[in-house]
């Protein structure tokens, strides 16, 4: 059995401690809060144990990994805590605000051997995976254009509503777009260049429209935002396009992700033919992904998805794209 320490008990947290409890060979042993009043609503909930300082979980505690759900600012520091603590690290997205502070919970955890893995939940959500295998077995031919968007109203839960300050959060370009920048990395491999316009409030660049031209000539328009008005639902999709055929998938779940009931299939469209339905099973791709962290740590097996030089491309072309709006210039990744 694995002993898993969460760090955080907000949003994500919560999603993450329902993942864990349907996870067989780890159990959450403990928790690390700073708020007293989430740290109490947590612990009413879970009836865990509750520290305020990392430290002392650690001296009082015997665990083997930590899952990472703090506030983005915060990454590089509980990942160095953790990995000189021998821990392993599951972080939430994105790695971390900067290529400096990424880069060197890479190294920390490489210096101290244990995992870094980091919650880029699309390779572990039903329709990105299915997409992408079907992309791999050529159902599309070969993939031209891919068009990726995610769209929600502004957050409002976190704590002292650090996701609003681009300097804690990176704005929704650091932390909501960066989902599908990883999930068109995934399919397209390298990007090359970025062209960006996009939306700033204050210094916060929260709507963003990002089109990438990828090593293979596979070109890309990403869009994401939260500033979408009234009770406007959660909405995220794909449509790719190949030679041969399409793929399309729209999801519009409630204000959210936490409903994730109504979703729009998967249709495959190939020339010649009848659109074809695809079926994709239900699973929760939170509980994916973390059982996937607990199984590269079982078999001693560095994660394959997730990896931190993945997230590292993500960050960097989301910071690419920061820089070509306010540039308003094209920008070329060899470059950064
Ligand atoms: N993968 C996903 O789908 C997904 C979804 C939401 C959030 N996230 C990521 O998860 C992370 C947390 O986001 P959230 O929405 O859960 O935020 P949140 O505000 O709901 O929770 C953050 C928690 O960290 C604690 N915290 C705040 N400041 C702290 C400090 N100075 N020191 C220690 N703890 C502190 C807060 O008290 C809170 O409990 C972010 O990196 C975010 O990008 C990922």
């Amino acid at each position: 059995m694995k002993k898993i320490a969460l760090l955080g008990a907000g949003f994500i947290a919560s999603v993450h401690m329902e993942a864990w409890k349907n996870i067989e060979g780890a159990k959450v042993v403990a928790f690390f809060e700073v708020n007293n009043v989430k740290a109490s609503e947590f612990q009413k909930k879970y009836s865990l144990p509750h520290y305020n300082s990392l430290s002392q979980l650690f001296s009082e505690q015997e665990v083997d990994a930590v899952d990472i759900c703090l506030p983005t600012f915060l990454h590089r520091e509980y990942t160095e805590m953790a990995a000189l603590e021998k821990k392993h690290v599951f972080c939430e997205k994105p790695i971390a605000l900067s290529l400096e502070d990424a880069f060197a919970m890479q190294k920390v955890c490489e210096d101290n051997g244990v995992f870094l893995m980091i919650g880029h939940v699309l390779r572990f959500w039903g329709e990105y995976v299915k997409a992408r295998e079907l992309v791999a077995s050529g159902a599309i031919g070969q993939p031209i254009l891919i068009n990726a968007f995610r769209l929600s109203v502004t957050p409002v839960w976190s704590v002292n509503s650090w996701i609003l300050k681009s300097h804690l959060s990176g704005g929704a370009s650091l932390d909501l777009h960066i989902h599908d920048l990883d999930f068109v990395n995934w399919l397209a491999g390298n990007p090359q260049e970025v062209f960006a316009r996009g939306l700033f409030r204050e210094d916060s660049l929260d709507h963003v429209v990002t089109t990438v031209k990828y090593g293979n000539g596979v070109v890309a328009s990403i869009e994401g935002g939260w500033m979408m008005q009234g009770d406007f639902p959660f909405t995220c999709g794909f449509r790719i396009l190949g030679s041969e055929g399409v793929l399309e998938w729209t999801f519009r779940a409630g204000v959210n992700i936490e409903e994730r009931a109504q979703s729009s299939p998967l249709f495959l469209y190939r020339r010649g033919e009848q659109r074809k339905l695809v079926e994709v099973a239900a699973e929760d791709p939170y509980r994916e992904e973390l059982a996937y962290f607990l199984k590269c740590i079982e078999k001693d097996t560095p994660p394959g998805l997730g990896t931190p030089e993945q997230a590292i491309e993500a960050l960097r072309l989301a910071l690419a794209a920061k820089s070509s709006v306010i540039e308003g210039e094209r920008v070329l990744l060899e470059e950064l």
